[in-house]
């Protein structure tokens, strides 16, 4: 009788920016004809369908199931909750995975053995229930393999004496990361190190999950050889099988274009969100001059005081640009009256939506620059449709992302812990007149890069074909790192 499918079961951390690049994952391996559990905790399932009704239309091979994350239906997610969450997710929703993949793997009805799990890299409780049950796992690290470098270094910082350190002398360069020490500086570590003590619950929880990387089989990135390589080869003398398969939304843009059977047409790989889509403002683009205007958006969860925006509201209409601005209903933390004339110009030049389709958005011809949070979706995504970025990170990853930006990439400016208006008109004056053509051109060369990394033939499809037939071997007898 021949074999089923493999079946990989796929669990994302509850956040957007880390379902929405293991969600392209999945779609990747549906594409490869294989078998995806996708498992979401139950409160980000129904946040997701809400705003996504198609969701499930045009993906055959995927099944999406929840699981619960433990906390109560109207307890707070928020970042502030995070560590009742992390709590939580280990307490209660662990013993559940444990008997989800135990019995069907999570579909029910199908003799579908599980295959491999791959699991968000903040969920390394789940290595200790697949070495259990004797199922590989591999980890997917959504965030910048910089961060994940920099963290990987956190106890050499530490023994070192550059960690933890005083907020005084921010400029103070830190030498302990191989491959960032022309650098890197105090402030360009990823905001968990910005703590005075090592014992802070933050760092030790990334940290160590960083360090459990290494008890998995195989680590999974988001990113290209091109952009990436010099950091990847610390990373495999650590973690061996490394597979760097992105930019995910171009390499499933890519694939699906390159797929003989045309792409269902309700699958709409750009429209995965936790919020309503205002397509609307494609139709404002359309009407704006080729290159004219600034996209601004800080993510799916960053939040500035009611001082900041109103600052960086300042700065974005005095340097007179036109501007397409996400703002979320809670991009905001206690927001007061609008002065008319921000209001006013915003009118006569800027579009403000609650959410827009972003990869859409960066791809169109009147966007010339993104003011961006550094979250590592956006930089790629920005990266590969050549834009390049006003960066003012906030926290998580976005720190070091943002000094690679500028620093190793040149695709960007760096305006990390500066908010006051003249620097953020200047820094728009800047990426829209004064660097524009260095920037585009720069942009531009890394975007011909990623797209050749994601065609046939470049690192990121080949890595994907290796991860393809790991998984296939997996699934036809032992496991090729001898079932590590
Ligand atoms: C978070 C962290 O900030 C990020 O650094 C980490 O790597 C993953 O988790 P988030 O803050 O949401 O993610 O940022 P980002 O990684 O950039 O992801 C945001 C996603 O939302 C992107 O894929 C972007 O295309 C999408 N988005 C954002 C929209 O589709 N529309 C919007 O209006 C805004």
């Amino acid at each position: 009788m021949e074999k089923a499918p493999p079946h990989v079961v796929i669990f994302p951390f509850p956040l957007l920016g880390h379902i929405n690049s293991m969600l392209r994952l999945a779609d990747l391996l549906c594409l490869a004809g294989i078998h995806v559990t996708f498992l979401n905790t139950d409160h980000a399932h129904h946040r997701f369908l809400r705003s996504n009704p198609n969701l499930l239309a045009g993906r055959p091979g995927l099944l999406f199931r929840k699981i619960s994350d433990g906390l109560q239906v109207d307890e707070s997610r928020r970042p502030a909750r995070f560590t009742d969450l992390f709590f939580s997710l280990r307490s209660v929703t662990k013993p559940l995975l444990r008997a989800m993949l135990a019995g069907s793997g999570g579909r029910p009805g199908s003799d579908d053995t599980v295959t491999c799990i791959v699991v968000d890299g903040l969920l390394t409780f789940a290595i200790d229930v697949a070495d259990e049950l004797g199922i590989p796992i591999f980890i997917f690290r959504t965030a910048s393999p910089c961060s994940f470098w920099t963290f990987f270094c956190g106890p050499a910082l530490a023994a070192g004496g550059e960690f933890p350190f005083e907020e005084d002398n921010m400029d103070r360069p830190i030498r302990g990361v191989p491959g960032m020490e022309a650098f890197l500086r105090r402030r360009d570590l990823p905001s968990f190190f910005r703590v005075n003590q090592l014992s802070d619950v933050h760092v030790q929880r990334i940290l160590t999950a960083t360090k459990d990387t290494t008890r998995a089989s195989c680590l999974i990135l988001n990113t290209f050889e091109d952009i990436d390589g010099p950091i990847l080869s610390h990373i495999r003398a650590h973690c061996p099988t490394t597979y760097a398969i992105g930019p995910l939304h171009a390499h499933l843009q890519s694939r699906l274009t390159e797929s003989n059977d045309s792409p269902p047409t309700d699958f709409t790989p750009s429209s995965i969100s936790f919020l309503t889509e205002d397509r609307s403002c494609m139709t404002w683009l359309d009407s704006q001059p080729h290159k004219s205007v600034l996209y601004i958006s800080f993510g799916s969860i960053a939040a500035a005081t009611g001082d900041q925006l109103l600052e960086f509201w300042h700065g974005v209409v005095n340097s007179q640009t036109r501007f397409l601005w996400v703002m979320r209903p809670d991009v905001v933390d206690g927001m007061g009256q609008i002065p008319a004339e921000l209001r006013e110009a915003t009118d006569e030049r800027g579009r403000l939506v609650g959410w827009a389709p972003q990869v859409d958005v960066l791809a169109h011809t009147a966007v010339s620059g993104f003011l961006t949070h550094s979250g590592w979706n956006s930089t790629l995504e920005s990266v590969s449709a050549g834009v390049p970025m006003i960066c003012w990170p906030f926290f998580a990853d976005q720190h070091i992302n943002s000094r690679f930006v500028e620093e190793v990439w040149k695709v960007g400016l760096d305006m990390k812990d500066r908010c006051d208006r003249r620097t953020v008109e200047m820094m728009i004056r800047e990426l829209m007149e004064g660097k524009r053509e260095e920037l585009v051109k720069s942009t531009a060369r890394i975007a011909d890069l990623a797209k050749r990394s994601v065609s046939q033939g470049g690192s990121s499809y080949m890595s994907f074909e290796k991860l393809l037939e790991d998984i296939r071997s997996i699934n036809s007898g032992p496991h090729p790192d001898g079932g590590k």
